[in-house]
């Protein structure tokens, strides 16, 4: 018989794709909130995770043998104009599924961010300080702490820049850069913002990865290429053939938002890369999308 595996957030990007790596070899029990979804062999149900007691009712009923929190507030502009609520899901929710799965004594999974670090010392490996430049990033750090206070066995992944093809109910960022380019109109991409990203699939695997190997503690998921936004563009008007001359270079100082960004918060992810973890070139992950 399969184990038990609680996901939250398979209606987003990240969970989706988590949900198609480990449908093989657990029981998956997913959670969404606004975007109701079925995911084949996925048995999910609706929450609101900030609704403390909704939660410890649905965690006991299914009585899981492993969890993993993706389930946030993911838009670092949208957290800096709420940052109450953002406080709540992705803090405060955090904390009490660690609290769940220290009581249950059950491995315990949180998807953090690279922006937990200010861009200016890159690249970050796990013992690097944290000093996060927005809420969305302040959040994640309570977040990882509080987790760690009550539960020190979570595993506290960060993971990098995230794209790959839209799932029934979530995008990935290259999805409104493909649309802005096919339809003719100019696309501006930071020449000075460098991460490390990965594909979902491959962020998947990973947190695959450090669940099998039963990794506590930190542990970064990041690429193995730093790039910048345009430096991203160019590979994907290569692997969708879009038109070239709409791609256009831009400074962060050039675009008014309402959340800092850090310059670069490009991961060092050599310590998972030893137990395994390897990222492909973003060209061969991209050359695997559809441009729709
Ligand atoms: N995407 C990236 O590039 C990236 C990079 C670094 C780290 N991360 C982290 O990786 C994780 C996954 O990111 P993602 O891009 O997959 O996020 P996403 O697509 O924005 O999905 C967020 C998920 O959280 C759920 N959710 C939000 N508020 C909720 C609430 N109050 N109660 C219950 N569920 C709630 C959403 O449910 P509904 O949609 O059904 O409302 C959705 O399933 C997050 O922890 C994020 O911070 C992402």
């Amino acid at each position: 018989m399969k184990r038990k595996i609680f996901i939250t957030g398979v209606s987003g990007f990240l969970g989706w794709h988590l949900c198609q790596k480990l449908q093989p070899t657990w029981d998956i029990y997913g959670t969404y909130f606004s975007h109701p979804l079925e995911i084949p062999g996925v048995k999910s149900a609706k929450i609101n995770l900030v609704n403390e007691s909704e939660l410890k009712n649905l965690f006991l009923s299914i009585q899981p043998d492993a969890v993993i929190h993706t389930a946030a507030l993911s838009q670092p502009n949208y957290c800096q104009n709420h940052p109450t609520q953002s406080y709540a899901i992705n803090v405060q929710a955090s904390r009490h599924i660690a609290q769940l799965c220290a009581d249950a004594a059950i491995p315990c999974l949180f998807t953090s961010t690279d922006l937990v670090f200010d861009g200016l010392n890159p690249p970050y490996a796990e013992t690097d300080p944290v000093n996060p430049v927005n809420i969305y990033g302040e959040h994640k750090v309570l977040a990882e702490q509080g987790m760690l206070e009550i539960y020190p066995q979570t595993t506290i992944c960060r993971m990098p820049l995230m794209f790959g093809n839209p799932t029934p109910t979530a995008t990935s960022f290259i999805q409104g850069f493909i649309h802005t380019l096919q339809q003719g109109q100019d696309l501006k991409l930071f020449i000075d913002e460098y991460r490390t990203p990965v594909s979902g699939t491959t962020a998947a695997t990973g947190l695959q990865l450090a669940l099998n190997q039963n990794i506590q503690g930190i542990l970064h998921l990041g690429g193995k290429e730093r790039i910048s936004r345009y430096e991203f563009g160019q590979l994907m008007v290569e692997a969708f053939q879009l038109p070239k001359h709409h791609l256009q270079a831009c400074r962060q100082t050039d675009v008014n938002m309402a959340a800092p960004r850090p310059q670069d918060v490009s991961l060092d992810s050599s310590q998972a890369f030893s137990y395994g973890y390897n990222p492909p070139p973003i060209a061969a992950e991209l050359a695997t999308l559809s441009s729709f």
